[in-house]
């Protein structure tokens, strides 16, 4: 499903990606752990077509993601992928269910049916009953859960998330986790990037980053 052949990503003169290369089948739970700057975010944005390598390749679903003009890789990612941030990154002024259904009118989806969607979705991540909160209104936990519900708006078949409990407590985390789980559980391919060795141990496989190169595959 997810194939990176000697993937390099410069930034500049810099080379936060060296040449990394692995496959995940489509089902898999997957860890991507290392040290702070090792190139964990740039694999991940490129995985989640926010970024190109600077050379190599990355095939997805068989086609070759990194060589699609714009236009069609943003299709792409709106038609395959949700993506989870550290940071929420939320629109403040809009409610849960605004949040919710907002990749959804990118996508051009009818607004009844985004706000439907949207509030099936909230109910799935445990807040059916807040879905008129703004992100203020809501601890981080709950915030993740938007954010994980957003990430879910377009029916992706991946999910990826960027140190999603990283912000969180440790009750928080652990129920951030446990809905990874569930939604793998139900068929997605989650891909997390964690410092957290609990989160790591849950994986089925841990891609282990070091100075922009992969320890083990
Ligand atoms: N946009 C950028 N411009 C320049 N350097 C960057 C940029 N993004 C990341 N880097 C550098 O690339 C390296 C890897 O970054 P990153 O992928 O964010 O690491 P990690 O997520 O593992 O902490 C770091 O040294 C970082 O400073
Ligand atoms: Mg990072």
């Amino acid at each position: 499903m997810i194939r990176f052949e000697d993937v390099v990503r410069f930034y500049g003169d810099f080379q936060a990606l060296a040449g990394v290369s692995f496959a995940i089948a489509k089902g898999e739970f997957v860890a991507i752990m290392g040290p702070s700057g090792c190139g964990k975010s740039t694999m991940l944005n490129i995985l989640g077509l926010l970024d190109r390598p600077t050379s190599g390749r990355y095939v997805l679903d068989g086609a070759d993601a990194s060589s699609l003009a714009d236009d069609k890789r943003t299709l792409l990612r709106r038609a395959k992928i949700g993506f989870v941030f550290q940071a929420f990154n939320l629109l403040p002024r809009l409610s849960a269910a605004e949040n919710v259904s907002l990749p959804m009118s990118y996508a051009g989806v009818h607004s009844a049916e985004q706000r439907t969607r949207a509030e099936d979705l909230l109910h799935r991540v445990g807040l059916g009953r807040k879905c008129g909160r703004t992100p203020l209104e809501l601890s981080g936990g709950e915030r993740q859960r938007v954010g994980i519900a957003r990430a879910l708006a377009n029916g992706p078949d991946i999910l990826l998330a960027d140190e999603p409990t990283g912000n969180l407590d440790s009750k928080s985390s652990a129920e951030i986790l446990a809905l990874f789980k569930e939604l793998h559980a139900e068929g997605k391919t989650v891909i997390l990037v964690t410092h957290d060795a609990g989160i790591g141990a849950t994986a089925q496989r841990t891609l282990r980053m070091k100075d922009g190169r992969l320890q083990q595959a």
